[in-house]
């Protein structure tokens, strides 16, 4: 089937390689060039592992192509919608512009029967707005949201854990749901669940799980707060309450908290778009979970405080990490790098490796030390700090290496990631998060 992807960013640029691997022929569509230069030559224009090899053969002959034009976008049956959709630098909500301008720029060439699948994250009410936007073109607007997790982001694409779709009443609708069947047949024949909503669910079903899994975090984050005071061990509590069935194990990894594109700015929208609503008070423990995740970046950097004898000023700092998260270069709203910048304020020579991330996290923080090779980082540190679980610095940095290269012996271990019976064995002050 013909498609087109418009916003070729961590969302769009997987969804039309994956679409086209499956069979379908596909026409990536942005206003950056650079990215479309990048894409067109199937290069990633960010990491995320396995995507360089769908684009590599999509792009050479395998249906798949980019381009800034719009009009390009005419022909095809589906038009999914992945732009981004940020918080708005004065409130809370999301900032819905981009989305608009991507829908409005289609509107002219739109022919009657097809079907605008929305997949960016947007505040419920959206979808119905914008079906009035494309209602005289005779095509139909459908929420398809997406659930893909960055590292992931190709499995989660081509092999979802359900596929949902929002869609009117009546026969537009229904016709809708053939198509998208169509579209992700692959999947469906796979056992993907394939749930047909109205709109307004649709919407909701995507904040809302990035609701829950942002609260589940800070669930166990507050549990790590009581752990502190208690002498508990968070990381044991985490694996005996995750045996039940009923609150699983996933999710419950205390640390420094959540970051990135997603979690954060989708809880905030959530909770402005609530209040919109007249319903603020139904989701108020969404500025809690926020807030909790937040006190967990500060309480990092007071154990690199506490474990340097009271003050971190002019003290070498090694940060291990800048990503969000493990298997990624996204630095939005990265717990890590904000623990760095935090060190960095109160006087600390802070220096940052990460596998994937320094190039973005140097634009946007000069003023940190970048090292790229691991141990070098390390060479004469103070004091490290594990913000990021790469295996680089979790599974393959035998404590013993470590002492070889500094004569600094405090840790902390901001995502519990490290051995730390062998990290203390090695002579190393250890400071957990939410463990003695
Ligand atoms: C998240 C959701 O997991 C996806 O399902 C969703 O599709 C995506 O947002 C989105 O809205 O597009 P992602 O942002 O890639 O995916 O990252 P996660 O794997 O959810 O991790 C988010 C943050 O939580 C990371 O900073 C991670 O380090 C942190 N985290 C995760 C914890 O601190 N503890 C945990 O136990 C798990």
């Amino acid at each position: 089937m013909k498609l087109s992807v418009i916003g070729c960013g961590y969302l769009g640029a997987v969804h039309a390689a994956a679409m086209a691997s499956i069979g379908h022929e596909v026409v990536g569509i942005d206003v950056d060039q650079r990215k479309i230069d990048a894409l067109s030559k199937g290069e990633a224009p960010f990491f995320e592992p396995g995507l360089t090899d769908l684009l590599d053969a999509g792009t050479k002959g395998g249906g798949l192509r980019f381009t800034s034009d719009i009009a390009e976008a005419r022909g095809s049956r589906v038009h999914f919608i992945g732009v981004g959709t940020p918080q708005q630098k004065d409130s809370y909500a999301a900032d819905l512009t981009y989305v608009y301008a991507a829908v409005d720029a289609l509107v002219p060439h739109l022919t009657p029967g097809d079907v605008v699948a929305g997949k960016s994250t947007v505040p419920v009410g959206t979808a119905a707005e914008l079906s009035t936007r494309i209602a005289s073109t005779g095509a139909t607007l459908v929420w398809n949201p997406e659930f893909l997790r960055e590292g992931w982001a190709v499995k989660d694409t081509l092999e979802p854990d359900r596929l949902v779709v929002g869609v009117p009443e009546g026969e537009a609708g229904a016709a809708a749901v053939a198509v998208l069947r169509e579209v992700y047949a692959p999947a469906i024949a796979n056992g993907s669940p394939f749930l047909v909503t109205d709109l307004a669910t649709a919407e909701l079903v995507k904040v809302s799980a990035n609701a829950f899994l942002a609260t589940k975090i800070s669930f166990i984050n507050a549990m790590a707060e009581i752990a502190e005071v208690t002498g508990a061990d968070v990381s044991k509590l985490a694996e005996a309450i995750g045996y039940d069935e009923r609150i699983g194990r996933q999710f419950l990894k205390a640390g420094i908290g959540f970051g990135g594109g997603c979690l954060p700015k989708d809880i905030r929208a959530f909770s402005a778009r609530a209040e919109e609503l007249g319903r603020g008070e139904s989701v108020a423990f969404l500025r809690q979970v926020d807030e909790i995740n937040l006190r967990r970046r500060e309480r990092a950097v007071q154990l690199v405080v506490d474990g340097l004898g009271g003050s971190v000023f002019e003290k070498k700092v090694t940060v291990l990490g800048a990503a969000f998260k493990p298997h990624s270069d996204d630095i939005r709203d990265s717990p890590a790098l904000d623990v760095a910048v935090r060190l960095h304020g109160l006087g600390a020579n802070v220096t940052v490796t990460d596998p994937a991330a320094i190039e973005n996290a140097r634009r946007i923080h000069p003023q940190l030390t970048y090292v790229e090779d691991r141990d070098e980082a390390i060479r004469d540190a103070d004091a490290l700090v594990l913000v990021t679980e790469w295996d680089e610095y979790r599974r393959q940095l035998p404590p013993e290496h470590a002492s070889s290269l500094t004569d600094g012996r405090v840790v902390v271990d901001g995502r519990n990631g490290l051995d730390a019976a062998a990290w203390r064995a090695a002579g190393w002050a250890y400071y957990g998060m939410g463990r003695p």
